[in-house]
């Protein structure tokens, strides 16, 4: 299987009302332990790639490379997309030149008529390519690569003059929020997300922030119209606890243990439940080929 642009894969999943995982990628273990998953459940899957993670693995085309070949290496036959995450207007370009499926252009702290001009110009360039093309209105909170959002909820009618210019599926900020979600948060706006809903139709819509989420506000957020939900930082907790616990339990100090397949398997492995587990909380187990 060769990369394939989101588009299809998020319309089939608004239709079939489940959600296409969206989890970003560090390196070489990372997206093994993804891309098995995906097999192993017959989901398709989202690789998302920060503009950060793509400059720690070497560059654009360094992650073109490596995605592309494992999909050959591995015999990967479900779909698979390989999205630039909170892109920058340059990074977008880059990513196409490189050969992504799929870009996210966030202009959402751009003034709107900024982010509009944009997110048009580079809408025109995704489609000439076959890519397919994500806009993000109200900024998400938290901290991601450096980019700082404050957790807003999006304004529905600037949602509809964005999902309006052609986008593929739309990020709107529904109070969710990159990284660990603190004690006293309020949860999702599902009031914001039904009145987004309203303007943009058939829109398919994500929902960045997918750690911590308690399962069942996921699932509302589901059946309210979100057909992609991204995940990091659960990842990056599971495969940081288990690689902690080989150390601490002194395996690196067996013989080879210091071999770092060795290191980084348990960290792997706790990657793969992590991804398991989410693809079946947003039901797209068995859903590769609709
Ligand atoms: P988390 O790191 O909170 O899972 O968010 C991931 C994300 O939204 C990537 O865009």
């Amino acid at each position: 299987m060769y990369l394939v642009s989101a588009r299809d894969m998020l319309r089939k999943a608004k239709a079939g009302h489940y959600a296409v995982g969206h989890f970003n990628i560090n390196n070489l273990e990372w997206t093994k332990a993804i891309l098995e998953t995906a097999e192993e459940n017959q989901s398709p899957v989202i690789l998302g790639v920060s503009e950060g993670a793509g400059k720690y693995m070497g560059g654009f085309d360094v992650v073109v490379g490596m995605v592309n070949g494992l999909l050959k290496d591995l015999d990967v036959t479900v779909p698979v997309a390989l999205h630039l995450d909170h892109g920058t207007y340059d990074g977008c370009y880059k990513c196409l030149r490189a050969g992504f499926s799929s870009i996210m252009f966030d202009g959402s702290s751009l003034p709107i008529d900024e982010n509009v001009a944009k997110t048009t110009e580079l809408i025109k360039e995704a489609h000439r390519h076959g890519v397919s093309i994500e806009a993000e209105v109200g900024a998400i909170g938290g901290e991601e690569d450096g980019v700082v959002g404050m957790g807003e909820c999006a304004d529905p009618d600037e949602c509809k003059k964005i999902a309006d210019l052609g986008v593929d599926f739309l990020a709107a900020g529904i109070g969710n929020i990159h990284g660990v979600y603190p004690a006293n948060w309020k949860g999702l706006s599902f009031e914001t997300l039904e009145a987004v809903k309203a303007k943009v139709g058939d829109m398919p819509l994500v929902l960045h922030g997918g750690s911590g989420i308690p399962a069942e506000m996921v699932k509302k957020a589901i059946t309210l119209g979100v057909s992609k939900v991204n995940v990091n930082t659960e990842c990056q907790i599971v495969f940081t606890e288990a690689t902690r616990k080989y150390i601490e339990e002194d395996k690196d100090k067996q013989p080879k243990g210091f071999d770092p397949r060795k290191v980084l398997k348990p960290g792997y492995l706790a990657i793969k439940d992590m991804v398991k587990g989410k693809m079946e909380l947003f039901g797209s187990v068995g859903h590769a080929y609709d």
